[in-house]
């Protein structure tokens, strides 16, 4: 295999453009809204930095390792064992989440196109405008989304090093632009004070376990962990990478963006009088709305704003793919053009019925258990399989991998005492937080 391989900023530019995604700017405000601010923030902080680091530095470690796709890296380091060769099949949950992500990614994009230059001025009419997309306007919504997949599989069938990682130089740092100079103009208003005491004044009363239980998985789920994304990307570092300082950034810059996500929104919701949990329709709801108050600002800072999230969603969608091709291509000895059909068109029926689930139209034929085929991608994804194949890869580095071979991979990286801290949360802390997290999700506990 002609061997492609990232240079030490596109990695880092790579991993971080997968971590940053629509869980960040959609997802993160939303559920912190939900699930009542401070509190949330605060759990959500340590998990990211307790379970969530160790468990990146763990799947960057594997790919580096085993340079090679996710099926392939558990069966070598195991030592062909087959139980462990099943772990890797983890790679298909970035085609299910995808199944879902790239129908919000064509939302995105039908809102730069129309909504931003048209805001509805209040409320209801927004509520109106997203209905209408979802029920009204079929052939937008599915043009939006065949255009998203259609970008994503452009990108990949030019590989690591051409498609991905130039993907990402170009488009990354706009989306940390972007960002900044949105954080800089919510800090003008005063609302920005409440914003922020919003989102870092934790009231413990409000700490549920099913609060808990939504801040760990949504750790993994924002830093791209779970699905051999970071594992695959990890198989194209250069030698000389530091994973344990390239962890630490990717997260950082993850977890800022998070947090700069939910000061400005929050920021715009108190100014003008929107209260904070609004669900899954915050940016696609309440936030238009807020803008249309904003007058002409608020077109500009709608448009910059989808742009944003567009591109934040599409990078990642990049990263949800590239696991499944890499796969078909070593296993399979497929040409990356066919793997990346082949993946997309698994892709794409999940996402026709994500689409046909939301419409009401035929929302009942596909609804399983009372959950929406959308709901149930998202929920099996995020709360089921990101955290087991999580689990499954801090047991695999903690215990079943050489300590020596781990050792020498990151001597460079990390002192003795780093290497024990970390070491001791993969063996016992990350997998039996993931135990009572996966014992809950399925109501076993
Ligand atoms: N992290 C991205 C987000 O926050 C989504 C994502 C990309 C992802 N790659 C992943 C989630 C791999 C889980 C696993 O939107």
């Amino acid at each position: 295999m002609k061997v492609s391989r990232f240079s030490r900023v596109g990695f880092i530019l790579a991993a971080s453009g997968s971590a940053v995604g629509l869980g960040n700017i959609w997802k993160f405000p939303y559920i912190t809204g939900e699930y009542g601010g401070g509190a949330f923030v605060l759990i959500y902080l340590m998990a990211v930095l307790v379970s969530g680091i160790s468990v990146l530095i763990a799947e960057m470690a594997i790919g580096k390792l085993s340079r090679s796709d996710g099926v392939s890296a558990f069966e070598s380091l195991s030592h062909k064992s087959k139980g462990w060769k099943i772990a890797g099949f983890m790679i298909f949950n970035g085609i299910l989440i995808l199944g879902f992500y790239f129908v919000v990614i064509g939302w995105v994009l039908d809102y730069i196109f129309t909504i931003s230059f048209n805001l509805p001025t209040d409320i209801d009419s927004a509520q109106k405008s997203f209905d209408t997309l979802l029920n009204a306007s079929l052939g937008t919504q599915f043009f939006y989304f065949t255009i998203s997949v259609i970008a994503v599989g452009l990108v990949v069938v030019r590989g690591i090093k051409s498609g991905i990682e130039r993907f990402n130089n170009l488009f990354f740092p706009l989306i940390i632009v972007i960002f900044v100079g949105l954080l800089i103009y919510a800090m003008g208003f005063d609302s920005f004070d409440k914003s922020v005491s919003f989102l870092f004044t934790p009231d413990f009363s409000k700490i549920t376990t099913e609060a808990l239980m939504m801040a760990i998985g949504h750790a993994f789920f924002t830093l791209s962990l779970g699905m051999g994304a970071i594992l695959t990307y990890s198989a194209s570092l250069p030698k000389e990478t530091n994973i344990v300082t390239s962890a630490i950034i990717v997260t950082f810059i993850d977890t800022a963006i998070a947090l700069i996500a939910g000061l400005v929104l929050f920021t715009f919701l108190f100014e003008f009088g929107s209260s904070p949990s609004k669900g899954p329709g915050l940016v696609f709801i309440s936030i238009p709305s807020v803008f249309a108050q904003m007058g002409i600002t608020g077109n500009i800072i709608a448009l910059l704003f989808f742009i944003s999230l567009a591109f934040a969603g599409l990078t990642s969608a990049v990263s949800l793919l590239e696991p499944a091709v890499l796969y078909f291509i070593n296993r399979f000895s497929y040409s990356r053009v066919k793997s990346t059909t082949i993946s997309l068109t698994i892709v794409y029926i999940l996402g026709i019925a994500v689409i046909l689930s939301l419409y009401d139209g035929s929302s009942e034929m596909f609804s399983f258990g009372g959950k929406s085929f959308f709901d149930l991608l998202d929920f099996t994804t995020s709360a089921i399989l990101l955290p087991l194949s999580g689990l499954l890869m801090a047991i695999f580095v903690g215990f079943v991998i050489p300590k020596s071979q781990v050792k020498a991979l990151l001597k460079y990286s990390m002192n003795d005492m780093l290497f024990s801290i970390w070491i001791f949360s993969l063996k016992y802390i990350t997998p039996l937080a993931l135990l009572v997290l996966l014992l809950r999700e399925s109501g076993l506990i």
